[in-house]
């Protein structure tokens, strides 16, 4: 995929950040499962297609799986192997028509816009990153009427557990307070931690906690 149009430009684009997930993604052929986030089903299914905005989109899983909901979907990335997976996933999927992909290093750029549905499926990053500012902007690309879905790992996954024994995430109930929404503008849907069985590298069975906040943009101020 070419950087030109899309997004903010490559210069845009921090390469250690760039390097780091192209690496990761190169690492197999198709680093995700390639179907959409349960949690993001949970909420979106049954709600009116409209605009959808995917930070941090990875393989395209959501984006397509939303397409094919029929929401026009603008899915972002920083990794041009990503989107460039996304995009193929695309085609072959047949959703082209109802996809854009644009590269941004989030921490620079941030697509402009509003949209009725704005999702962040773990963009989570070991990397440095501004996560509560990009969450704030997720916010405000939300529209009049729309949802901000926000899921994220509660904890690290079995696997990672030794490389990483002390790693924790924020909980909701924080991810909630670091959006800062403004009184009387938005409605609180879901603060939670969900459990989901889901399976590791080897094919073993395990439960991981994810935490989730819902919230709706009632009016804007
Ligand atoms: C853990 S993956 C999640 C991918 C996808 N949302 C999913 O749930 O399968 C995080 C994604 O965020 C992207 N990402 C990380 N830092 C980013 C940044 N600064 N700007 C844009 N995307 C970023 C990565 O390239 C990666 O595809």
């Amino acid at each position: 995929m070419s950087d030109a149009g899309h997004g903010g430009g490559v210069e845009s684009i921090d390469p250690e950040t760039a390097r780091h997930w192209d690496a990761l993604y190169a690492e197999k052929e198709r680093q995700w499962s390639g179907r959409p986030n349960a949690r993001l089903v949970e909420e979106v299914t049954g709600l009116p297609p409209g605009s959808a905005l995917d930070l941090g989109c990875g393989e395209g899983g959501d984006a397509i799986w939303l397409a094919r909901q029929g929401w026009r979907v603008t899915a972002v990335d920083v990794s041009a192997t990503a989107l460039d997976r996304s995009a193929a996933e695309a085609d072959r999927a047949g959703v082209t028509d109802r996809i854009e992909f644009h590269r941004h290093d989030l921490t620079r750029t941030f697509p402009p816009g509003e949209f009725d549905l704005v999702s962040a499926q773990f963009l989570q990053s070991r990397l440095e990153f501004p996560r509560e500012e990009v969450l704030r902007a997720a916010a405000r690309a939300v529209a009049p009427g729309g949802r901000l879905v926000i899921v994220e790992h509660g904890e690290v996954p079995p696997q990672a557990r030794q490389a990483h024994p002390d790693l924790v995430f924020p909980t909701p109930e924080e991810t909630l307070a670091v959006l800062d929404l403004a009184p009387g503008e938005w409605v609180t849907e879901r603060v939670d931690a969900p459990r989901r069985e889901t399976t590791g590298p080897d094919g073993q069975p395990f439960t991981l906690v994810d935490h989730r906040v819902v919230v709706r943009r009632v009016r804007t101020g």
